[in-house]
């Protein structure tokens, strides 16, 4: 008889302890936010006003002068280039070693999916055939944010025609998936 009753005490007390934590869990997490994301926040009693998004740069907006703009005389003679053999060239010169056509992986080197569009405004006043013939030529002209100058090799205009690299800046302009 007294078993039976210490076994009802533990029950009890079993039952007391699973209902303190339930009544527990329920009750409001004082930490929460209870402002939604989406109301406005005040700032100094001035209604916040979210900054207007910059567009994405877009290079089927440019026209084609606009696309080779600035280009030297010597280059503008052997455009438009062919696309197909700068694309060969990007391998056997060994430019998709570090670079992907997709955002696979950008820790190396920036990726080349969409690169058109962003060569459109990289360096102020540079249409984006020059960036991109500069950024052969000259690696270190301009590097672009996040990365290291000198990873990139810095002999393509020694061991590549200016024929060939035309032909690669063609292709990559070619390169406007987003
Ligand atoms: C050893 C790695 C490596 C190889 C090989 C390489 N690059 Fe690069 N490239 C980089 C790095 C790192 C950057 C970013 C730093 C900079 O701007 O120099 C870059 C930047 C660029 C940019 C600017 C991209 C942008 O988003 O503005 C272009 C264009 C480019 N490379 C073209 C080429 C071409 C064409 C080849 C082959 C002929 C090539 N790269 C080979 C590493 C490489």
């Amino acid at each position: 008889m007294g078993r039976m009753h210490t076994n009802r005490i533990y029950l009890f007390v079993a039952l007391l302890l699973l209902t303190i934590f339930a009544v527990a869990a329920c009750a409001p997490n004082p930490r929460a936010q209870l402002i939604s994301p989406d109301m406005v926040p005040e700032v100094k009693g001035q209604a916040f006003v979210p900054p207007t998004p910059t567009p994405l740069p877009d290079i089927n907006n440019l026209s084609e002068e606009e696309i080779y703009a600035g280009l030297p005389a010597d280059v503008v003679a052997l455009l438009p280039g062919d696309p197909a053999h700068g694309e060969q060239l990007a391998t056997s010169a060994g430019c998709v070693g570090c670079h992907r056509l997709d955002d696979s992986n950008t820790v190396v080197a920036p990726s080349w999916g969409g690169v058109a569009h962003q060569a459109v405004t990289r360096v102020a006043g540079e249409s984006p055939a020059l960036y991109f013939y500069q950024s052969i030529t000259e690696p270190n002209a301009y590097v672009v944010n996040g990365y290291n100058s000198g990873i990139m090799p810095q002999n393509y205009n020694d061991i590549l025609s200016p024929q060939d690299i035309v032909d690669i800046v063609s292709y990559m302009l070619t390169q406007r998936g987003q």
